[in-house]
């Protein structure tokens, strides 16, 4: 069974829509979705923003559902600065928390690792995010990137938080839910990975733009992920 969780409505209607003998039930506000996708068995659910429900969703999957990958499906803020553009698609090879930090008391290094698991960057699942990397490469040539999702409970909007960010973490792209479902895997020993299309680039135009853009960014994720879904 593969868990797939998105933040918004938008990021999870589609899959919703299309998949199959699908049965719903409620837990903790969320709706999980059991059904077929493209003939692979699957859970959808609508976490909302932010890291808490979304580990509150990812570790519901994992203890109810028995999901054995789940992945995080949406859309994220670009780091213009690496190239990354309104519509691109963005693998995680990993995931940090940019809102973690305990250094005043753990020091520069410590204070940014993860409890538990004592590590800041979360890998993600080798061979599903090949796989998604693969299909996303068919599907829009030449806008397909991998490497490092930030993850925090803010929206970002300053290109100067998000340059500092990016350059001490070395982030493609930022969100608020990959790196909490991240830890909750991690922390149950479950693969997973994150899959976003860029709605804005996290600067002064992000208000703007994320209204714009986030439904047909959040669909290409969402018809790359039906694509992938049988290979991985
Ligand atoms: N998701 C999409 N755009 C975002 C942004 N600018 N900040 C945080 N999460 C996002």
């Amino acid at each position: 069974m593969t868990g797939i969780i998105g933040a918004m409505p938008v990021e999870v209607d589609r899959l919703i829509e299309a998949m199959e003998n699908k049965t719903p039930e409620t837990i903790s506000r969320m709706t999980f979705w059991r059904g077929e996708l493209n003939g692979t068995p699957c859970v959808v659910a609508c976490c909302g923003a932010g890291k808490v429900n979304s580990a509150v969703c990812a570790q519901t999957m994992i203890l109810r559902y028995g999901v054995s990958l789940v992945i995080n499906t949406g859309v994220a803020g670009g780091v213009g600065s690496r190239e990354v553009r309104i519509g691109d698609l963005v693998v995680a090879t990993g995931v940090v928390q940019h809102d973690y930090d305990t250094t005043p008391i753990d020091g520069p290094e410590g204070g940014r690792r993860l409890p538990l698991l004592d590590e800041e960057l979360l890998p993600t699942d080798a061979h599903a995010s090949a796989v998604l990397a693969q299909e996303a490469e068919a599907l829009s040539p030449g806008r397909v990137h991998r490497g490092v999702i930030a993850t925090g409970d803010q929206f970002m909007s300053d290109v100067n938080r998000l340059h500092a960010i990016a350059a001490r973490t070395g982030a493609l792209a930022c969100e608020m839910e990959g790196g909490s479902i991240g830890q909750a895997c991690a922390l149950a020993g479950v693969p997973f990975t994150v899959l976003r299309a860029i709605s804005d680039n996290a600067d002064g135009n992000a208000v703007e733009d994320f209204p714009k853009f986030a439904r047909e960014s959040a669909e290409k994720s969402i018809a790359l992920l039906l694509r992938a879904l049988p290979r991985l």
